[in-house]
């Protein structure tokens, strides 16, 4: 497969190699553009913007999202990102004395300190479930999960895509496994929009986020959340606002309440539908071309750099995405004044070149995850890889 560059499109500066998509995506030009005049706009009379105008602009663009992941949209709000998200479910959850919770050790470290916090102040004891890496099989992940369910389970916390092993975990086994016992499953799915082909309709699962600023392309602090209908009316958003609970049907109660969150910029949700468009038509082959060529891409990336390297093997490709994550064989070595691996510091500042160095939590292991997004081509792997010949050498 030849992998055509779109670089163009993007704003990555000159002569620097961008290869941590994952982390906190990247804007198109137009995009960006598009945004400056909606913030132009809200400028040049506000309440304007915030009364008359905004509103429309938020109905169309959550429209095409929801359209894009086949979620109903009475059951889908815009959010600012996974995290927040991830606190407004843990809040939610009609927690009793004795419930439990079943995650796993491989969610996001905001969303497990998020857990730790509401589950302990709730009294909710969590069951961690181990998942090696790699993880070779679903089967194993959905058995290892499932051990650990009982009649106390209240909720099952999984990933969608795991960020530091950046493995595609089988939702789809464990949603309907949970749903045949009653218990309720919450998806962190902040990679998986534009990533994999995702139909929350299809899914079904109680409470679903996914960040569109990561594998959609869209501004940063754009997400949404799905929330299935039966649970409306327990539902608190982070931050509680003017209209919370506002409403005669739990529909308009669960709109009301997430819709507004305070005075802020709310340009970057206003262009998740167009981001959507945009790139359905920029990209040959729209969205399922872009799915397609970054997967492959990545593993190209994978496969060059084990190759160079030599790597021990990574997931399986079946349950990689567009981030790939390999161990480097050797121990994290912080610097103390940003917290970052040293190496990650040395491929910036020397070879220019943006990848994500850290840890397999909870050990010391260090791992490079890296990224295929549509600016990146198998040279950059190429050149991370020399780089990191050198520098480990
Ligand atoms: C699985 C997962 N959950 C949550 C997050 C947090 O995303 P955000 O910082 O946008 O809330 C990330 C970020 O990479 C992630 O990978």
């Amino acid at each position: 497969m030849t992998f055509r560059d779109y670089s163009d499109l993007f704003m990555i500066e000159k002569g620097f190699t961008g290869l941590n998509h994952g982390s906190y995506g990247a804007v198109p030009k137009a995009i960006m553009e598009y945004q400056y005049s909606l913030m132009n706009r809200m400028e040049s009379l506000t309440t304007r913007f915030f009364t008359r105008e905004l509103p429309h602009l938020l109905e169309e663009s959550l429209e095409t999202l929801c359209n894009f992941i086949n979620s109903p949209y009475e059951s889908t709000v815009f959010i600012k990102n996974a995290t927040t998200a991830a606190n407004a479910v843990l809040k939610s959850v009609n927690f009793a004395n004795n419930d439990e919770v079943v995650t796993t050790n491989l969610i996001y470290a905001s969303c497990r300190k998020a857990l730790d916090h509401i589950t302990s102040q709730k009294g909710v004891k969590v069951h961690k479930v181990e998942i090696p890496f790699p993880a070779n099989d679903n089967t194993t992940i959905f058995n290892k999960v499932m051990e650990k369910v009982n009649e106390r389970t209240k909720l099952i916390f999984i990933d969608h895509i795991t960020s530091e092993t950046a493995t595609i975990m089988p939702v789809e086994m464990i949603i309907e496994a949970a749903s045949k016992r009653g218990i309720e499953v919450f998806v962190d799915g902040a990679h998986a929009p534009g990533m994999i082909p995702l139909d929350i309709s299809k899914l079904k699962p109680d409470y679903y986020t996914g960040n569109c600023h990561k594998w959609l392309y869209t501004p940063k602090g754009s997400a949404f959340l799905y929330v299935n209908p039966q649970k409306f009316d327990q539902m608190v958003p982070t931050v509680i606002s003017n209209h919370y609970n506002d409403g005669k049907t739990p529909a308009q109660r669960f709109r009301n309440s997430f819709d507004w969150s305070a005075t802020m910029d709310y340009s970057g949700y206003a262009c998740v539908g167009k981001t959507i468009e945009y790139l359905e038509k920029e990209v040959e082959g729209g969205w399922k071309e872009i799915r397609k060529r970054n997967h492959a891409l990545a593993l190209k990336g994978r496969d060059i750099l084990t190759d160079m390297l030599n790597l021990s093997p990574t997931v399986p490709d079946q349950m990689t995405g567009s981030i790939v994550t390999m161990k480097l064989g050797s121990k994290s070595l912080k610097d103390p004044k940003t917290g970052l691996d040293i190496v990650q510091i040395e491929l910036l500042d020397k070879y220019k070149i943006e990848a994500l160095i850290t840890t397999l939590y909870p050990t010391d292991e260090r791992i490079i995850r890296i990224s295929a997004a549509l600016y990146n081509n198998e040279e950059g792997y190429v050149k991370l890889g020399k780089a990191l010949k050198e520098i480990v050498e």
